[in-house]
């Protein structure tokens, strides 16, 4: 896994540039700075996949906000949602004293962040909206649609960006379809 030939030659192809990423990011910056102005905003990702994004669209916000991070991990039976996420580091927020934005990276089949919004909402938020770097709808099992969604892509695996498979491919600056293979 740490030979680069191997690393190179399972990427297919590039799906979204860095250009476009930053472009898209501008965009939804400046709409978060507008609909925000003067209330209390957090941005909270889940690590680790969103945390490229989250570097990128929280300098791309201009009014003021803090920035929170947690690890959850999910348990499922079979294909429906269990509910029941552990939290491996949580915030060291009292969310109810703000507008909470969480900063996704991914939403495959969309559990992950079902259980995640639920958590959230039970600690009662003054508001609390999802904005998602890509979306995959055509792979959702559970009824879950992201505020803003940056890019929807086809059922692919991709990498770059944050998002990894078996842990590489985090640091690259684009979005690739990736051969898992
Ligand atoms: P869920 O299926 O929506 O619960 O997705 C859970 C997590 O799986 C996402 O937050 C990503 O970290 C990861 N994931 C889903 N699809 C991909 C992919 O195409 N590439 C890399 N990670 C993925
Ligand atoms: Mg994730």
């Amino acid at each position: 896994m740490c030979d680069t030939e191997e690393f190179d030659s399972k990427i297919k192809r590039v799906l979204i540039t860095e250009d476009e990423i930053k472009a898209k990011i501008a965009e939804v910056g400046a709409q978060i700075s507008r609909e925000y102005e003067g209330k209390p905003l957090l941005l909270v990702s889940i690590l680790k996949g969103a945390f490229v994004f989250m570097a990128d669209i929280c300098r791309a916000v201009t009014v003021p906000c803090e920035i929170g991070f947690m690890c959850a991990k999910s348990y499922y039976n079979g294909t429906s949602s269990s509910g029941i996420v552990k939290i491996t580091m949580d915030l060291d927020q009292d969310i109810s004293k703000f507008h909470v934005i969480i900063v996704e990276d991914i939403i495959d089949t969309g559990r992950t962040l079902s259980d995640i919004i639920k958590l959230l909402k039970a600690r009662d938020p003054l508001s609390l909206k999802v904005v998602t770097l890509l979306d995959k709808p055509d792979r959702r099992l559970v009824d879950l649609k992201a505020d803003v969604s940056l890019f929807t892509i086809p059922d692919y695996f991709v990498i770059g960006y944050g998002l990894d498979c078996a842990e590489i491919y985090r640091n690259l600056p684009y979005i690739a379809e990736y051969d898992a293979d």
